[in-house]
């Protein structure tokens, strides 16, 4: 008797206690996936998407321009009326990696859905436990599209659907990859997104290639974002990463900052919100499989400095060159008259690839209106570029941008106008570029039976918070 009552108390206790730690245990993972997710939440930088401009974190409202018109990101808040609070994970799945929303429509592919669709199914289950457990909700509606009908319709998106975005199908390595490179392939392509803003889009507004299967297009360097330009990530000494080492990449990513750039525009909400988090072996996974990309032929030869305009600049004759002389009255003090700048305040504007490359866009841009370097964990000091609209005229800006375009080597095309400058300044319009995809506010509209050049508005340009956005 006595027996049986100890055996059944200690049975209770040892009920308990089993069930007491499995309840910890359960506990503990699904903390440890909730923290999963919001590491993976910061490779695919939803959060810079998803909030606008000193809005709510994932509370959606961000303005995305595209040709036929302005779209805004959604609430992916676990709000059960405005947010995806709702949705199941085969429904968050289908939207996140396929593009489709849960009433069934198809999403812009401003989301960048043909990247996530290799995402894997590890990746996205902690995605979703973040999302539900550990995001705040927050009660915001959603912004309509201020598309007009008929663009505003959206089956046509699902043929676009079917015929460019990649099937949802988890990231495999192709046989006898190394593992550290296959880890940085599944970053860069997949979750990381790079190709979104790094790649140059075809006529369907597709890019051109989602991986290095589709050649030199691959993170070829990409149209106008936001009036900023990402250039190619290839290795092209002169318009890519070529003279670049694995140090500074990496050094770029985490901090913002090397010796040779500093990010700015859309690259500065990447590295503020999304890559300094990233573990250094992730980080170094994806140096080593951007450096691993095949050669590139190089498109404007190889870079070789001239000293004879910092000899020009010292003597302070500038023979008639108005830009050089704006330069050495406002410029040179941070950027210095041999261009180098100063390492990891200033960048360097010679052979620097944002400089010259053939749009000119994101030079000009930064002079009209300055640009904030993003403060890091690893580099937390702000470091500003002045906007010079309300300094220089028009004429001075133009100058000054084709100036630094040729000088120290850089062998840009140097025809900015002043019309140009006055139009970014005033319209927020982007530069054109020469040639074939010489696109202008007017040609650079929706057709669908003419080709359209590849240029002004002719991508999806989610708007910046750098320099803008304290949250960041
Ligand atoms: C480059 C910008 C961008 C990034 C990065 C981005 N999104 Fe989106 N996302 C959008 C836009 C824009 C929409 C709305 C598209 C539409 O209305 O057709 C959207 C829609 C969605 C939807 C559908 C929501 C609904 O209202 O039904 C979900 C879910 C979603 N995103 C989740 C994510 C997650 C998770 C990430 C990060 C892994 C992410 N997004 C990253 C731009 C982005
Ligand atoms: C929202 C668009 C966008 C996305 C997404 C993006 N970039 Fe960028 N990137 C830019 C812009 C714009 C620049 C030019 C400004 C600058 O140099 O910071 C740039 C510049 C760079 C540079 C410096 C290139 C140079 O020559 O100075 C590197 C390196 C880079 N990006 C790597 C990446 C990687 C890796 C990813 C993916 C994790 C990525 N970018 C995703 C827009 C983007
Ligand atoms: C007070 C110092 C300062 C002055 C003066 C200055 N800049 Fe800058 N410049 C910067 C900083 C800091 C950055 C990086 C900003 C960022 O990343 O957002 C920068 C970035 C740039 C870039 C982009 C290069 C890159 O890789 O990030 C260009 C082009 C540029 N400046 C041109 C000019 C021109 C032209 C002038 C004169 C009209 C000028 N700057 C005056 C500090 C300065």
């Amino acid at each position: 008797m006595m027996i049986n009552r100890l055996k059944a108390a200690l049975g209770a206790v040892a009920v308990g206690l089993l069930a007491g730690t499995s309840l910890a245990h359960a506990q503990n993972a699904d903390e440890d996936l909730i923290k999963k997710g919001e590491y993976v939440a910061r490779l695919g930088d939803c959060v810079a998407c998803h909030t606008s401009l000193n809005g709510q974190k994932y509370a959606g409202g961000l303005s995305i321009k595209t040709p036929i018109g302005t779209i805004y990101s959604t609430n992916i808040t676990p709000d059960p009326t405005y947010g995806i609070g709702t949705y199941t994970f085969k429904e968050f799945d289908e939207a996140v990696r396929h593009g489709v929303r849960k009433d069934g429509a198809t999403l812009y592919p401003a989301m960048p859905y043909p990247s996530f669709a290799r995402m894997t199914q590890d990746d996205m289950k902690a995605l979703y436990a973040y999302f539900m457990h550990g995001v705040q909700p927050i009660a915001q509606k959603n912004h309509p599209t201020d598309i007009s009908w008929p663009m505003s319709m959206r089956w046509p998106l699902s043929i676009w659907r079917s015929v460019f975005a990649p099937a949802p199908k988890d990231f495999t390595p192709a046989p006898g990859t190394d593992a550290e490179i296959a880890r940085g392939e599944y970053l860069v392509t997949g979750p990381g997104h790079c190709g979104a803003c790094h790649t140059p889009r075809g006529f369907g507004m597709q890019e051109k290639a989602l991986d290095a299967s589709g050649g030199p297009d691959f993170l070829g360097g990409g149209g106008v974002i936001d009036n900023w330009i990402a250039p190619s990530l290839r290795n092209d000494p002169v318009l890519g990463l070529g003279r670049w080492s694995d140090e500074d990449l990496f050094l770029f990513l985490k901090s913002g900052r090397t010796d040779h750039s500093a990010a700015f525009g859309g690259m500065a909400d990447v590295v503020g919100w999304s890559t300094q988090y990233f573990t250094d072996a992730d980080l170094h996974a994806m140096v080593k499989y951007i450096k691993s990309l095949p050669p590139v032929p190089p498109a404007r030869g190889d870079y070789s400095y001239d000293a004879s305009t910092a000899q020009m600049l010292d003597s302070n004759n500038f023979s008639g060159n108005a830009g050089a002389k704006t330069y050495v009255e406002q410029c040179a003090i941070c950027h210095r008259n041999d261009g180098g700048g100063v390492a990891r305040m200033f960048p360097p504007l010679a052979g620097n690839p944002v400089v010259v490359s053939d749009n000119p866009t994101s030079v000009a841009h930064i002079v009209v209106d300055g640009g904030v370097l993003p403060p890091t964990n690893w580099a937390p000091s702000a470091v500003a570029m002045p906007d010079y609209k309300n300094i220089l005229s028009d004429q001075q800006i133009a100058d000054v941008v084709n100036f630094i375009r040729s000088a120290w080597g850089n062998r840009a095309p140097a025809n900015t106008t002043a019309a140009d400058i006055q139009k970014l300044r005033l319209d927020h319009t982007p530069l054109p570029t020469p040639g074939w995809a010489n696109a202008t506010e007017e040609s650079a509209t929706w057709g669908l039976f003419m080709p359209q050049p590849y240029g002004a508005g002719w991508t999806f340009a989610p708007q910046t918070h750098a320099g803008v956005d304290e949250a960041q």
